[in-house]
């Protein structure tokens, strides 16, 4: 086994001082080639669950057998009715101006049965409408192939936790592939890793809430890695000549910096970074294949010393290691949350065994600091310059390209979103952060295009640049203050921090 002081020193100083500091106060712009978008995923917004063959994923399942686990005893059921509307959500990317839209296949509208025995031919008559739709307004498509709809018979099957999820989830890629692909050039395998597994395996934060941690959250980790891996070898293997597409993955990746400057409060941040989202990117994206070293030796300690003969964590063969290593044309990083980490302090109480005792760092948010801030419900804090140092540490990191694949805040009901305006334009400011620095950083799509179904909070959080009427059968939508000025940035590649958005009426420019 290697050496763990020798790798935390190494990787350590290449984050500390890779990059220089920015310039600021001059006028700026996006570069032309830089992807504007918007994004959404298909439970959280489509609707028809049951209409035209669609089975129930998880979250169908979920939220009609435990509604009181939803914040408004809700569900997607309904939700924005995309699955009806798509035509007025593609208008409203174009009143926006944006090149690109993210969206997601509900895999159980495609393969009602889960499996690709079967498929669905008014699944594939919507996304083919909608896929080109986009592309009659030159708004490139950007697909999501899994944000976390696992079909439900396959969940009874243990979901990700069953090491054959890698099949099925590649016979699902291939029957993608082969239905959109002459059209869809840019891919999402996998969206959130840490969310279905952490959140959903690991603990309740998420369906199926099985609060196994510690435990089935390590083994979906593996099948993640593997899932994706196979799905990027088949679109290298039988896809990539004849298409010509990119493909990566999307992780969430918050901001993570040392609470002080002692060598502890780094280390420690430094495996945060490891527990919340490396163990997804460095087998991918970094030098060396596998898990990352400190993440997988403290696991191994942690179980030996807890009386289990193993470590909790599923090994990756060498052969698994160099399957997944170099499996994404790029990373999409989502972007919510800045938290400062310390060995030492802000520790909690977790279940043994869990990923967060394993981790067993403490993180706060400083209450006496300039530039930080924190949205209504509580949750989410940003730091100054958040996507800057984010994008900085990950290019100190890896060598790819990044997107911004969603990047966003949370309000209540509402078109005056001031929070929101100010969070784009922060947002943004740091993008242009690290593009002045050469990071190569070539898109940002904006959570959400509109309010959606937003998990086990059901709608009493909005994300959305456009609102929507949940209590209308009709669904309408209705530009917030956000989207004027998201559409001001789009348009003229610059941010006017003075643009005053009230009073406007949007149209298609
Ligand atoms: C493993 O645990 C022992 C005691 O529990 C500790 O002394 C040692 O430093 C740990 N090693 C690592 C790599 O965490
Ligand atoms: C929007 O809300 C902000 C802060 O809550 C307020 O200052 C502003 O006047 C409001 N604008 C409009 C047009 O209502």
């Amino acid at each position: 086994m290697k050496s763990g002081n020798v790798i935390v020193v190494l990787s350590l100083s290449l984050i500390l001082s890779c990059h220089g500091s920015f310039v600021e106060g001059r006028r700026r712009e996006f570069p032309q080639d830089f992807i504007f978008g918007a994004a959404t995923s298909a439970y959280q917004t489509e609707g028809a669950w049951d209409v035209d063959g669609k089975t129930p994923s998880l979250w169908d399942y979920h939220t009609h057998t435990y509604p009181d686990s939803i914040s408004d005893q809700s569900n997607g059921d309904i939700a924005a009715d995309s699955y009806h509307h798509y035509l007025r959500d593609v208008e409203m990317l174009r009143e926006l101006g944006v090149q690109s839209y993210r969206l997601s296949i509900s895999w159980t509208r495609l393969l009602p049965t889960g499996f690709a025995n079967k498929v669905n031919p008014a699944g594939v008559e919507y996304y083919s409408k909608f896929i080109d739709e986009l592309l009659k307004y030159n708004i490139t498509p950007l697909v999501t192939i899994f944000h976390w709809d696992v079909p439900q018979n396959l969940q009874q099957l243990g979901g990700l936790t069953n090491p054959l999820f890698v099949d099925w989830f590649e016979d699902y890629a291939r029957v993608v592939f082969e239905l959109f692909g002459d059209r869809v050039k840019f891919w999402i395998t996998i969206n959130e890793p840490k969310q279905i597994c952490l959140f959903g395996y690991g603990s309740t934060r998420l369906a199926p809430q099985l609060n196994a941690g510690g435990v089935a959250d390590y083994i979906c980790a593996k099948t993640i890695l593997l899932a994706n891996a196979r799905a990027y070898h088949l679109y290298n293997e039988e896809f990539r000549s004849k298409q010509g597409g990119q493909v990566g993955l999307a992780v969430d990746v918050p901001w993570y910096s040392p609470h002080t400057d002692t060598k502890e409060d780094e280390f420690a941040t430094e495996l945060q970074r490891q527990f919340d989202w490396a163990l997804y990117t460095d087998p991918i994206f970094s030098d060396s294949p596998g898990w990352p070293a400190e993440f997988s030796e403290r696991i191994l300690n942690k179980s030996l010393s807890q009386g289990y003969p193993r470590s909790r964590l599923p090994p990756l063969s060498r052969e698994e290691a160099e399957y997944i290593h170099g499996t994404g044309d790029f990373l999409g990083v989502n972007h919510y949350v800045s938290n400062r980490v310390s060995a030492t302090k802000f520790l909690k109480e977790h279940a043994v065994p869990s990923t967060y005792d394993d981790a067993n760092v403490g993180t706060t948010v400083p209450d006496d600091e300039e530039g930080w801030t924190v949205s209504e419900f509580g949750i989410m804090p940003q730091g100054p310059n958040n996507l800057y140092h984010v994008l900085s540490q990950l290019s100190c990191r890896y060598t790819t390209r990044y997107y911004i694949t969603e990047s966003g805040v949370p309000t209540g009901t509402g078109l005056n979103d001031t929070y929101r305006v100010t969070a784009y334009r922060n947002n943004l400011e740091s993008v242009l952060n690290a593009i002045d620095e050469g990071i190569p950083i070539k898109g940002f799509y904006a959570w959400s295009l509109m309010d959606n179904f937003e998990w086990l909070s059901g709608y009493t959080r909005r994300f959305g640049l456009y609102d929507v009427d949940f209590t209308d059968p009709a669904r309408p939508r209705t530009a917030k203050h956000s989207a004027f000025v998201y559409k001001h940035i789009v348009t003229h590649r610059h941010i006017d921090h003075e643009y005053d958005p009230a009073g406007r009426t949007m149209t298609i420019d």
